[in-house]
């Protein structure tokens, strides 16, 4: 959740830090501090509120150095104040950390060191680590490794020593931490995108790695040994991390959906783009085919994206699908064996829940895979089988290409199963053929009618709550429109089955409340059209998204949001665009922070 950077090398560490942390804001942005190796001290800056106060405070006087450690926060012990941003420090400033993580055993170690006299300045578990650091001896290295097994629950730590003013020390179990390899310098972080742009040479630490960093080296060892950990070269471009002239990462990143969904298309199909390609899926053909049943888990966003996938599976291969929130599925004592396909769709890549609910299915000799968005991410690292969504890198809280490409994902993994259970026929190189048209058909949504758009806002902005209704594969898209909606404009809305609504949510309808509704053509569209009018005898306004020609649908909606028509399997991608647009308009117009959301991070890297 709260974005580290640590920095070694030739240059000026605050200039370094400051920019990682920009690039890494969208992980936690209620307060962010750092602390830079002085020449008799470390001298720390922190800020509550986002990091535009700390880039002020550090404006004027900039410490100097080149070795230092930067973070942005979610917090989680202690309101986001000064004294609980990080980085923390030892009882004698001695010792400066931050962490993205928390610590189980926070109780007990606050007690303990309260027992022992040692003065705690702050509320967080982040101080506990810095103080058992500051009360240990030795090398740093020498103190993280007597204070590791002390320390129970989630972290990735970065610190560094005034008696070590070389290095920096880093160490994980649980929220990922990548080195960035560069030339005269080594930047330690809690994702990639804070060092892209420095160097594309990175490291990944494992579970239990402790390095010690310098400027031309890495030192890595776990549990006592010293290991080596390959450097690998990252394929993301630097240069689409910005917002490339669009208001906000969110728009950029809708608009960005025609190009993403044709190169995740594009990148699993053979070269005459008949069928999917399996070697590229890193599926083995009779592994595969030994599978009966398929677990689905995720969590947000990536859950709505595997409730559409059952209904593709299900629908397209007869193979039993479940869908679980990772949060659940350890917890619910699944039926999960050798038979079953376990997919952990993720983003991020680093969902604790997700990877969690991953572990399990590996643990019960399940086939494991992943449909991710970034390459070398932990569930990517985990799992036998990956692919991967081309989204590129989403920076904004609210997930909107990486929905879409995993939607695409779905599709191709259904009809890959289709393959090994030699099902595939005329079907396929038809969907195909819908599939590598789509991008068009995105762009046509996303041109979408400015009045109509524009009606759809006012109402939502007047309003305080709404209703989402949807059918079929359909549902879980409303579910994810009404996410969408609350989660970047504050607003309260719920998605329901459009069959449900007489089962009590009507209850809440006045004059004027609002019904956004997902109507495409499909077999259930009249059905739908007869829940609308229910609503509409309601006082109810309906908003629908669906054809441009679709009379029915005029007649019974107040304002429709258009799309072009595509095939039913696709109709769930397509019909995504205009609640995105539509969330992000509303959010805009009541002057709310688009890309980060209050309360949120873009990875929630704890349980
Ligand atoms: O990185 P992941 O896909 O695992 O993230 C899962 C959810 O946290 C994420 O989709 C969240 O719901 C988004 N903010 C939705 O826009």
């Amino acid at each position: 959740m709260c974005g580290i950077i640590g920095y070694v090398g030739e240059h000026q560490a605050v200039p370094v830090i400051l920019d990682g942390l920009r690039r890494l804001e969208y992980r936690g942005y209620d307060s962010a501090g750092l602390a830079v190796m002085g020449a008799e001290t470390i001298e720390v800056l922190r800020a509550a509120g986002k990091l535009a106060n700390l880039e002020e405070l550090a404006f004027d006087q900039p410490p100097r150095g080149s070795v230092g450690v930067g973070h942005t926060r979610w917090a989680t012990h202690g309101a986001p104040t000064e004294a609980n941003a990080h980085p923390q420090v030892d009882a004698d400033g001695h010792i400066a950390v931050v962490h993205n993580g928390i610590l189980e055993n926070y109780a007990d170690l606050r007690r303990e060191l309260l027992d022992q006299g040692v003065p705690l300045a702050s509320d967080t578990d982040t101080e506990l680590i810095a103080q058992l650091l500051g009360r240990a001896t030795g090398s740093l290295f020498e103190r993280v490794e007597a204070v590791l097994s002390r320390l129970v629950g989630q972290f990735a730590v970065v610190a560094v020593s005034r008696d070590e003013p070389n290095t920096v020390v880093a160490f994980r179990n649980g929220p990922p931490l990548v080195v960035g390899v560069g030339d005269d310098e080594m930047i330690v972080a809690s994702d990639v995108v804070a060092l892209l742009h420095r160097t594309k040479r990175v490291i990944y630490l494992e579970n239990g790695d402790i390095a010690v960093v310098h400027q031309h080296e890495a030192h890595i060892h776990n549990d006592g040994r010293a290991v080596d950990r390959p450097v690998e070269t990252l394929d993301w471009d630097a240069g689409r991390m910005d917002k490339g002239g669009f208001r906000h990462y969110m728009l950029k990143e809708i608009h960005e959906q025609p190009d993403a969904i044709r190169n995740t298309v594009r990148a699993y199909l053979n070269a005459d783009r008949t069928a999917v390609n399996l070697g590229d899926l890193g599926f083995d053909h009779d592994r595969l085919a030994e599978v009966r049943r398929i677990h689905l888990v995720a969590c947000g966003t990536s859950w709505h994206a595997c409730l559409v996938g059952k209904f593709l599976i299900e629908r397209l291969t007869g193979l039993p699908t479940e869908v679980d929130y990772g949060s659940e599925y350890r917890y619910r004592e699944p039926l999960v064996g050798p038979d079953v396909l376990v997919v952990g769709v993720t983003q991020s890549g680093e969902t604790a829940d997700t990877l969690a609910a991953m572990e399990l299915g590996k643990d019960a000799g399940a086939l494991l895979g992943t449909i991710c968005n970034v390459r070398g991410s932990s569930s990517w690292r985990m799992a036998q089988a990956r692919m991967l969504t081309q989204a590129g890198p989403e920076i904004g809280v609210a997930s909107t290409k990486a929905f879409t490409t995993q939607l695409v994902a779905m599709v191709l993994l259904a009809l890959a199963l289709r393959q090994v259970r030699g099902l595939s026929d005329g079907t396929d190189t038809e969907i195909i053929r819908q599939l590598l048209r789509l991008p068009l058909a995105i762009e046509q949504a996303i041109e979408g009618s400015e009045e109509a758009y524009d009606q759809a806002t006012q109402l939502l902005a007047e309003a305080t709550d709404s209703l989402f209704l949807g059918r079929g594969c359909l549902y879980p898209i409303a579910l994810e429109g009404a996410l969408k909606l609350k989660e970047i404009s504050y607003l309260h809305a719920e998605g329901y089955p459009a069959g449900e609504m007489k089962h009590g949510p009507i209850a809440l309808l006045t004059e004027g409340f609002p019904i956004v509704t997902v109507a495409p053509a499909t077999p259930t569209r009249e059905k739908l059209l007869g829940n609308l009018m229910e609503v509409r005898a309601r006082g109810a306004v309906v908003i629908a998204v669906a054809e441009r020609e679709a009379a029915d649908v005029a007649q019974v909606a107040d304002i429709v949001l258009p799309i072009p028509a595509v095939d039913r399997l696709l109709q769930p991608i397509v019909t995504t665009i205009p609640l995105q647009l539509l969330a992000y308009r509303v959010a805009v117009e009541l002057g709310l922070d688009v890309d980060q959301p209050r309360n949120l991070a873009k990875s929630v890297t704890v349980e």
